[in-house]
C-alpha cells in the first residue's frame, strides 16, 4: 500500500509537470510536436496516469463500500455501474445501460476435501453446488494413472457407461479432465447416482497443477478439483473415504448489466462514416475474491478517462467513425456481457463495428507491454483487420521508444464474441497470472521468475497492486490508437473486407476457443470458460 502511494505521487508529479520536464526524464510520455504523432499527441496529453488514479480510487473504494469485491450480481458492480455512467454523462454522451440475465457464482466460505482425516489442497469449481458429502472416493473406470501420451487423451467421465454406479449412500465420483467438458463429466457422474465430484488434473506438462474449472451452471452438486499428483494418490488408495464440504451462493438468473456509451448526439451528427463503428471495451467486473483493481479497474479507468478526455478536447467533433465505448458485465464468469452485446445485434448492426479495441488489464506490477497479435505473427491470426489494428499499437510503441510483445487471441477476454463473428480486434494487456522470463525481464525490467500479476483474481488485487508506470505507458498508448483508428481518413481497411461481413453465424458466439493451457499457481478464481 505504502510503496504504491509513493509511486503514484511520483507519477502525479511527472504527469502534472509534463511541459516543464525534458522529455527523456519521462520515458513512454509524449514528446509534444513529435513529428509522427499526428493528430493523436492532444489526447496522450489529456490522458494522464493522475486522471486514471482518480477513478482507479473511486473503484477501490466502492468495493471497500460494499464487502471488497466489484463483481457482477453484487452491489459493488452496481455502484460501478452508476459511477461510470455518471462521469459519462458529465462528460455529455449518451449511456444506456444494457439488461442481461447471467448466472450468478460466488464461493461463500472455503471448500475443503479431507481423506483418510487429512485435508487435500482443492480449489472449488465454478457452478459447484453446497453441501457437505461424506463417502468413497470411486475413481472412472477409464483414469489413466499414468497420464496417457498427450494433453487431452483420457475421456474420464465422458460416457455414461465410465461410472460404474455409486456402490453407496452416497459416494464421490472422480473423475480425470480431458477430451469432454467437465460439465458432461459432472452431469453423467450425477446420472450414475453420485453426490459429489472430484475433478484431477490430467497429469502431461502443463496440466498437473491444481485445476480450477467452470461447469457452465449451477449443479447441486460438490465439485472440485485437485492436482494431478493427489488425484493420482486418491485412485492409488483404493476407495478411500472422503468428505467434501462446499458453501456457495448461486442463482441461475441474475441481473447484471453492460455500459455503453455513444458520442453526443452533436458529435455524431458530425461524423464522416456513421456506419463504421468503432467499440472500446473494458470489463467493468471483478471477481468475487477482491476489488479487481488491476483486473479490471486498469483498463475500464483507462477508457472512462479516454472518453472523457475526447470530449473535453473537442476531438469528438472531428471523428471520421464513431467510438461508442462499453463497459462490459459478467466478464468473469465467461465474457457473457461482451456475448450477450454482440448476440443482441442485428445483421446490419454487426456489419456497421468496424473494430473491437479491447482493454483488459494494463498496470500489472511486473508489466510487459503485450499487444494482441492482429498479424500471427506469434501463433493465430485475428480476423482480418486486425493486423492493422496491432499495427497502430505497435507503431505508436516503436515511435515512443518503447518494447512490446505480441499476446495470442487466446479467448481469455471479451474480443472473444467478437472475433468469433469475424469483427477485427485489438488492444493491449500487461499480464495476469503468467510468469515473466528472463528474457522479458531484459526488454521490459521488472523481476523474472515472478508473475506478472502476482495478486491476480485474489483479494490483494487493490489500490496498490499497479504500475504507473504499465498505466502511464498504456494509457497513452490506448488514447493514441482510439484517436488514430477513428479518425484516419479513408480507414484502416474496408469495412467489406471482414470476413462474415453480411452474414451472421449460426450459432450464438461463445468465448474464442481455447489457447494452450497455463499454469494455475494459486488454486481459486481461475475462471476458465468451457475449457477442457
Ligand atoms: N483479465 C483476465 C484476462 C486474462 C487473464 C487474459 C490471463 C489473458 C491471461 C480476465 O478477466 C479473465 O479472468 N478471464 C478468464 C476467462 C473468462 C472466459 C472467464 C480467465 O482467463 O480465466
Ligand atoms: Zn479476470
Amino acid at each position: 500500500m505504502k510503496k504504491a502511494v509513493v509511486a503514484a505521487s511520483a507519477a502525479l508529479l511527472t504527469a502534472g509537470l509534463a511541459t516543464a520536464a525534458p522529455a527523456e526524464a519521462r520515458p513512454g510520455h509524449h514528446k509534444p510536436g513529435h513529428p509522427h504523432d499526428g493528430a493523436t499527441s492532444k489526447i496522450t496529453e489529456a490522458v494522464t496516469v493522475n486522471g486514471i488514479l482518480r477513478h482507479l480510487r473511486q473503484f477501490q473504494r466502492i468495493a471497500n463500500a460494499n464487502g471488497g469485491n466489484r463483481a457482477s450480481g453484487l452491489p459493488g458492480y452496481e455502484a460501478s455501474v452508476e459511477y461510470v455512467t455518471r462521469q459519462l454523462e458529465q462528460a455529455g454522451y449518451d449511456v444506456t445501460r444494457q439488461e442481461f440475465t447471467f448466472p450468478f457464482f460466488q464461493e461463500l466460505s472455503p471448500t475443503t476435501l479431507t481423506v483418510d482425516g487429512s485435508e487435500v489442497e482443492n480449489a472449488i469449481f465454478t457452478y459447484s453446488g453446497s453441501g457437505t458429502v461424506t463417502g468413497p472416493i470411486v475413481p472412472t473406470n477409464d483414469i489413466q494413472v499414468p497420464p496417457g501420451p498427450e494433453a487431452d487423451s483420457s475421456s474420464s467421465g465422458c460416457e455414461a457407461e465410465d461410472f460404474e454406479p455409486a456402490p453407496a449412500e452416497p459416494a464421490i465420483a472422480l473423475v480425470q479432465r480431458g477430451t469432454c467438458t467437465f460439465e458432461i463429466k459432472v452431469d453423467n457422474a450425477v446420472a450414475a447416482g453420485y453426490e459429489a465430484v472430484i475433478v484431477m488434473n490430467e497429469g502431461q506438462e502443463g496440466r498437473t497443477d491444481l485445476i480450477a474449472g467452470t461447469l457452465g451452471n449451477p449443479k447441486d452438486v460438490p465439485v472440485t478439483g485437485v492436482t494431478y499428483q493427489d488425484g493420482a494418490a486418491l485412485v492409488e488408495a483404493g476407495t478411500p473415504t472422503a468428505t467434501l464440504t462446499a458453501e456457495v451462493e448461486a442463482d441461475p438468473d441474475r441481473v447484471t448489466w453492460n455500459v455503453i456509451a455513444d458520442l453526443p448526439k452533436k458529435a455524431l451528427k458530425k461524423v464522416k462514416n456513421p456506419d463504421e463503428v468503432v467499440v472500446v471495451g473494458a470489463h467493468l467486473d471483478s471477481v468475487t475474491e477482491g476489488p479487481g483493481i488491476n483486473d479490471n479497474g486498469t483498463g475500464s479507468a483507462g477508457i472512462l478517462e479516454i472518453a472523457r478526455q475526447l470530449t473535453a478536447t473537442g476531438i469528438d467533433r472531428k471523428l471520421e467513425r464513431p467510438v461508442r465505448f462499453a463497459f462490459w458485465g459478467a466478464e468473469e464468469l465467461g465474457l457473457l456481457g461482451a456475448e450477450h452485446y454482440v448476440g443482441s445485434l442485428t445483421d446490419d448492426e454487426l456489419d456497421s463495428i468496424y473494430a473491437n479495441l479491447n482493454f483488459d488489464m494494463i498496470g500489472s506490477p511486473n508489466y510487459v507491454r503485450f499487444v494482441y497479435d492482429g498479424d500471427g505473427s506469434d501463433g493465430d491470426a485475428g480476423p482480418a483487420g486486425s493486423a492493422e489494428i496491432e499495427k497502430v499499437f505497435t507503431d505508436y510503441f516503436d515511435r515512443e521508444g518503447l518494447a512490446h510483445a505480441p499476446t495470442a487471441f487466446d479467448g481469455r477476454s471479451d474480443y472473444g464474441p467478437f472475433i468469433e463473428v469475424g469483427i477485427p480486434a485489438g488492444g493491449l494487456f500487461t499480464g495476469a497470472e503468467g510468469v515473466k522470463t528472463e528474457e522479458q525481464a531484459e526488454t521490459f525490467g521488472g523481476t523474472a521468475g515472478l508473475a506478472y500479476d502476482q495478486c491476480y483474481h485474489q483479494a490483494c488485487d487493490d489500490i496498490s497492486n499497479v504500475s504507473t508506470k504499465a498505466l502511464h505507458e498504456m494509457g497513452d498508448a490506448a488514447a493514441h490508437a482510439v484517436v488514430a483508428i477513428t479518425t484516419a481518413k479513408g480507414g484502416l481497411y474496408p469495412l467489406s473486407d471482414k470476413p462474415g461481413h453480411g452474414k451472421k453465424p449460426g450459432k450464438k458466439a461463445k468465448p474464442g476457443k481455447k489457447g494452450k493451457g497455463h499454469g494455475h499457481h494459486h488454486g481459486r478464481g481461475h475462471g476458465h470458460g468451457k475449457r477442457r
